[in-house]
């Protein structure tokens, strides 16, 4: 069910250039895999929307690139710090698939681990820009990594259901190879709860608010 709530962080971990925020899960559901929080640090006027990484009875994780001031200010959480918390909210991976393979690419693994998980640690294929990048391999179980100039799609095996999530060339070149894959998209979002229109896309020739319909949606 969805809830807001203020949570307190419990550590802010390094992972290669990405922080692993652990935040005390109170009673928060951590929902489907592929679903995101809206997650607001303090002073911050928007909160920023963050899949979850990874759930234990006693907390929610986030992987976060810190790539903005949102970002740069959650990566700052320290230990005993509060944030505000809404979620989960959008729609995420199906889990009826009979031979998932997940791909992620870049900081697109952040949803990997809950789902790996949830799917009984199906084989993945990761691509990285670097090796730095790469220490976040650890955290999905099973994974193959590829470092550019190596795509993640070069990795690729056939005869799969694809789940995937990372930058959208990575998702077009997914979708292209295979037609049914279930991708994670991203779009700017500013509510996620389908009030503000800030994340529409066009899917199928209609526009769609992305939190709402999404961000999973199906390659076809
Ligand atoms: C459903 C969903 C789940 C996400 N999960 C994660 C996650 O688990 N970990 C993580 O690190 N990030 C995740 N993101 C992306 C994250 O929300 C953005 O990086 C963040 O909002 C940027 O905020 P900022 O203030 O740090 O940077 P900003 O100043 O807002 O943006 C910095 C730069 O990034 C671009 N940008 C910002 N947001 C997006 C976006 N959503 N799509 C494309 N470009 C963008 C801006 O145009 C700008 O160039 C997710 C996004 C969505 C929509
Ligand atoms: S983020 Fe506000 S409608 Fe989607």
């Amino acid at each position: 069910m969805l809830r807001r709530e203020r949570r307190s962080v419990l550590a802010a971990e390094p992972v290669g250039p990405y922080t692993l925020l652990r935040v005390d899960r109170g009673d928060l559901e951590p929902g489907a895999p592929g679903q995101f929080f809206m997650l607001e640090a303090p002073g911050r006027v928007l909160p920023r929307p963050m899949s979850l990484c990874l759930a234990t009875p006693g907390e929610l994780a986030f992987l976060i690139d810190p790539i903005g001031p949102g970002t740069r200010a959650l990566c700052g959480l320290r230990a005993g710090e509060q944030l505000g918390i809404l979620g989960p909210l959008g729609n995420g991976f199906r889990l009826d698939v009979e031979r998932p393979l997940l791909v992620g690419g870049g900081i697109g693994v952040a949803p990997l681990p809950y789902l790996s998980e949830c799917l009984g640690r199906p084989p993945a294929v990761l691509g990285f820009r670097s090796v730095w990048h790469a220490e976040a391999a650890a955290l999905v179980p099973n994974a193959e990594v590829v470092i550019e100039p190596t795509y993640v799609t070069e990795a690729m095996h056939a005869g799969h259901d694809v789940l995937a999530c990372g930058p959208e060339p990575m998702l077009q070149a997914v979708r292209r190879l295979t037609p049914h894959a279930q991708l994670a998209w991203e779009a700017p979002m500013a509510c996620g709860y389908g009030a503000c229109h800030g994340c529409v896309v066009e899917v199928d020739g209609q526009l769609k608010r992305l939190c709402v319909e999404g961000p999973v949606l199906a390659a076809a």
